[in-house]
């Protein structure tokens, strides 16, 4: 994923500096090429051989080491970067970039830097709350650096509050975004549905399907790394949500319904990757519903352990934003089918005036609910493409791909 790209990992004097390993580690697995430079006073709370080890590459901390490969070892590198991560950056480097000093190896590769860089600061909460270094943190996301809020819970000196450094797998979600896309979504507003909706039987139970809401998800982490202002309406998953979107969680299509037409109007483009309950029941009962209290048939012995719940249509959302669809938006919209796949999308496509819809087959190996990869078709108006097995990061990519062609030929036409 990160095949020719150039991470410089900054670690600073903290004891959160153990934690930047598993970054390193995990961003060599990713295929990154990355260095890791240290100030004088990190390499006592870590060995440089830690990150020498997982990276393959020198770790850097003294300027005037004379074992360096290239001449010039901090300019060199600042070239080659894609991006920089100060993690843990304490409250001293802060302030030394922040007011331009540059007199130790991370610190003057900072400064030479000229892509994105990305601090990660980490200290005790008394020290990060000072209004000095909030001031310095100011200072330099003016100066267009990226400063990531500090996780909120014990600390190492004993205290509890703002300052610890967050998770591994935070960081790297920000480097990823940084570099894994094309930034070809810049300024365009994209909403996500996903997952499934509830529709409440009793305060015990409810009627729902089997949408895990994975391809949905991938589909709004993808949007976000490729640029675009996301938010993600989404019903109950077991899913974390996706960093760098706005995620707002429902639970029937009722709420579906609201919070997607309240926000249709501003957006570029709407992906309607949820499933939606069609029907809901007649009543909520306040009360759980007891067995001697449901409306049983009880014509016939055969019949006595019968009950009938009374259900009504849902919206249907996707049908509503297809009639409200504002200029040039673009619309795309799913379908799963059991049967008949292409004639049944293609249907769906006409009938809710969509712009797209991604057809998918639970009967096909590899698609539907729950797994990794799907297997769907692209259809547009004058176009079908088939895509194979794939991941569904890899499906996502694709869709956006086609709709950004579309959305591209449609402009040209106009
Ligand atoms: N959809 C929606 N609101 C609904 C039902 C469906 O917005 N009340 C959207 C889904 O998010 C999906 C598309 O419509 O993008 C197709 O959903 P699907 O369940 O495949 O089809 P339906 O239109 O519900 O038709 P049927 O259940 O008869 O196949």
């Amino acid at each position: 994923m990160l095949k020719g790209k150039t991470v410089l990992l900054g670690v600073t004097g903290s004891i959160a500096a153990y934690k930047t390993a598993s970054l390193a580690s995990a961003l060599k697995k990713l295929n990154a090429d990355v260095y890791v430079l240290m100030t004088p006073n990190a390499v006592n709370f870590i060995n440089p051989i830690t990150f020498e080890t997982l990276t393959g590459n020198k770790c850097l901390s003294d300027t005037f080491d004379r074992n360096f490969e290239y001449s010039v070892e901090h300019v060199s590198l600042a070239k080659k970067a894609d991006v920089v991560m100060i993690a843990p950056a304490s409250a001293n480097v802060i302030g030394k970039i922040a007011h331009g000093i540059a007199d130790d190896m991370l610190t003057t590769t900072v400064m030479a830097c000229r892509c994105k860089k990305i601090i990660a600061p980490a200290m005790n909460t008394n020290m990060f709350e000072n209004p000095i270094v909030q001031d310095n943190i100011d200072t330099l996301k003016r100066y267009g650096y990226e400063v990531i809020s500090p996780a909120v819970g014990y600390l190492a000196c004993g205290d509890t509050g703002a300052g610890k450094m967050p998770d591994p797998e935070l960081l790297l979600e920000y480097i990823l975004q940084e570099t894994v896309c094309e930034k070809d979504m810049r300024g365009l507003r994209v909403l996500v549905t996903a997952g499934p909706t509830r529709e409440k039987i009793d305060p015990v139970r409810y009627i729902t399907n089997h949408s895990t809401g994975k391809m949905g998800y991938a589909v709004a982490k993808t949007c976000a790394r490729r640029g675009a202002e996301v938010t993600l309406v989404s019903g109950q998953t077991a899913l974390k949500a996706p960093e760098f979107v706005k995620t707002v969680q429902i639970t029937s299509a009722k709420e579906m319904f609201d919070e997607v037409t309240a926000r249709a109007q501003e957006q570029d483009i709407i992906i309607k990757a949820a499933a939606v309950a069609d029907y809901r029941p007649k009543y909520v009962s306040a009360e759980k519903i007891k067995k001697h209290d449901v409306k049983a048939d009880v014509t016939g012995s055969a019949q006595t352990d019968m009950a009938v719940l009374e259900l009504e249509r849902t919206d249907d959302i996707l049908a509503y934003l297809g009639e409200h669809k504002k200029q040039g938006q673009f619309l795309c919209g799913f379908a799963m089918e059991t049967q008949d796949l292409l004639e049944n999308a293609r249907k769906k496509l006409k009938k809710k005036h969509l712009d797209m819809i991604v057809a998918n087959s639970l009967r096909e190996e590899g698609a539907g609910f729950g797994g990794d990869t799907n297997v769907v078709t692209l259809i547009t108006e004058d176009e079908e493409v088939s895509l194979g097995k794939m991941s569904k990061e890899e499906t996502a990519s694709h869709i956006l791909d086609k709709i950004l062609a579309r959305m591209a030929r449609r402009q040209r036409e106009e």
